[in-house]
C-alpha cells in the first residue's frame, strides 16, 4: 500500500474549483493550480479538463520527458484502488488493429489464402 493520499474520482471533481485545478492522469491526481500560467499549452486546456480524467488528452499531445518530469511537482495523490483503470491506450490500439484492413474475413485469412494460392501454383507447375 502506498503512502500517497488516496482520492476518489468524485473527490477530485469536488476539489476542482474556480481557485484550484485538479485532474487525474493515469490514476494519479495532480493539482496544477500553480502551474496554470506556466503551461506551454496554455491554462485554458488545463482548466478545461479540471476535475476529470485527462489521461487521454495528456497522451494525445505526446508530452515530452521534460513535461513528465515537471508533472511530478504537482502530484498530490492517487486514485483509490477500486476506481483505478488500466491504461486505455492499449485497448484502443487493439481496437484499431482489429478494425484495420477492411473486411474481417479477408484480413484474417489473407496470409493463409496467399500461401494456399502459391502452393497450388507450385504444385501445378511441377506436376
Ligand atoms: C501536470 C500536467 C501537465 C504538464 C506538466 C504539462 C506540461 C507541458 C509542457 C512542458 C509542454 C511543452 C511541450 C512538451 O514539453 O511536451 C506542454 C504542452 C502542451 N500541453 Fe501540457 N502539460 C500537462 C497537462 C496537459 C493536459 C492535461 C493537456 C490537455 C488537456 C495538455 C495540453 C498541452 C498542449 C495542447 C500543449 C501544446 C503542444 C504544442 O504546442 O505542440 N497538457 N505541456
Amino acid at each position: 500500500m502506498s503512502n500517497q493520499k488516496q482520492y476518489t474520482r468524485a473527490e477530485v471533481e469536488a476539489q476542482n474549483t474556480q481557485n484550484a485545478t485538479l485532474f487525474v492522469i493515469h490514476n494519479k491526481v495532480y493539482n496544477v493550480t500553480p502551474f496554470l500560467d506556466e503551461h506551454p499549452g496554455g491554462h485554458e486546456v488545463l482548466v478545461g479538463v479540471g476535475g476529470t480524467d485527462a489521461s487521454e488528452d495528456f497522451d494525445d499531445i505526446g508530452h515530452s520527458i521534460d513535461a513528465r518530469d515537471i508533472m511530478k511537482k504537482y502530484l498530490v495523490g492517487e486514485i483509490v484502488e477500486s476506481e483505478r483503470v488500466e491504461k486505455a491506450k492499449k485497448i484502443v490500439k487493439w481496437d484499431d488493429v482489429k478494425n484495420d484492413g477492411g473486411s474481417g474475413f479477408l484480413s484474417i485469412w489473407r496470409i493463409p489464402l496467399i500461401a494456399a494460392v502459391v502452393a497450388s501454383l507450385v504444385y501445378l507447375y511441377f506436376t
